[in-house]
């Protein structure tokens, strides 16, 4: 009997063609997260789940799937698992680091530019009939060449997005949240307490996993240490940035503007006071929306479940300690 997968959202064939003739598939045609979870759902055999970041793996959910032997997450990120409780069942969790580095790089650079350089608000006053005349003093934003950039997490999207910035010209400084001491890196780059980042970034960027150290980390006292030209851009989770203090710090200018791909909550319903704030960009959570990088995700992905499912060693394991390592 071939083992049983759910697969939380459909994918295209061609993604996940490694499965073929390997498992049962049992998809989630709607993207229905209730039905993965209860009870009157997913059927409780499954022998794998490859699940997508808006899925929560909690123990609600492994108490169901008793028979599981394999989390695959279709993201870098793994904040919608509850890894200790799959830790403790023995359970490896994969995950998919490396391939969005370049793409999620991109689209941090795109938010920087199109927030210092006011792309949205300009364009959409274009559009809707409030470019009168070329204006020395209209829509002015700031010069990237010559800025400083603070990077939170000089990992491997930290770092991607540091070449990029370099070649734009800017100073790169840099805090990590992990064990709050500088790391061996392959850019030009200056490794400064978080205090000192806030204050002397001119555009501050996240690239640090959401967990217990970061959840909140830019909260009201931090947006109060920025300056008051400063720019915040997020591209790792919402969750990182307290999104009401950030209602307040952008419409009472503590600072001049924020670049959204990710926000707490999400999906960020229209009426939210987010968007009626023209010093706002906000994307839905296209940071590895490429065709390219989704597909080989969806690769990786299915790779590490099937290693799972056949008892090999993930090559994306991100709770390693159920093989006996650390
Ligand atoms: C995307 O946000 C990811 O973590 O893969």
């Amino acid at each position: 009997m071939k083992p049983k997968v759910l697969l939380t959202t459909p994918l295209p064939n061609e993604w996940i063609a490694q499965l073929d003739g390997k498992v049962d598939l049992i998809v989630n045609m709607e993207r229905n997260s209730e039905w993965i979870s209860s009870s009157t759902g997913s059927p409780p055999r499954v022998d794998g789940v490859l699940s997508m970041l808006t899925d929560r793996i909690d123990e609600e959910f492994l108490t169901q799937k008793k028979e599981l032997r394999v989390v695959s997450n279709m993201a870098a990120g793994f904040d919608n698992i509850d890894i200790d409780a799959c830790t403790k069942r023995g359970i490896p969790v994969g995950n998919t680091p490396g391939v969005m580095t370049e793409a999620t790089a991109d689209i941090t650079i795109a938010l920087i530019l199109a927030s210092a350089r006011r792309i949205v608000e300009s364009a959409m006053d274009a559009r809707e009939g409030r470019w009168h005349v070329w204006a020395p003093t209209g829509w002015l934003g700031r010069d990237l060449f010559g800025s400083t950039l603070g990077i939170i997490g000089l990992g491997k999207i930290g770092s991607a997005v540091a070449k990029r910035a370099i070649s734009f010209g800017m100073k790169i400084i840099y805090w990590e949240p992990r064990h709050n001491v500088a790391k061996g890196k392959d850019v030009d780059a200056e490794y400064v307490a978080l205090d000192e980042l806030l204050s002397g970034g001119d555009i501050i960027t996240l690239h640090c996993p959401l967990n217990n150290s970061t959840l909140g980390l830019i909260n009201r006292s931090a947006l109060r240490k920025m300056k008051s030209g400063a720019i915040l851009i997020n591209t790792s989770r919402g969750p990182v940035v307290d999104t009401n203090a950030l209602v307040v710090a952008l419409s009472e200018k503590w600072i001049s503007a924020a670049g959204l791909d990710v926000t707490d909550p999400e999906p960020l319903l229209p009426n939210h006071p987010l968007y009626q704030l023209n010093n706002c960009v906000i994307l839905p959570h296209i940071g590895s929306a490429t065709f390219g990088t989704r597909r080989r995700m969806a690769e990786i992905a299915c790779g590490n479940l099937l290693a799972g499912l056949e008892g090999r060693r993930l090559p994306y394991c991100v709770n390693p300690i159920v093989y006996g390592e650390n």
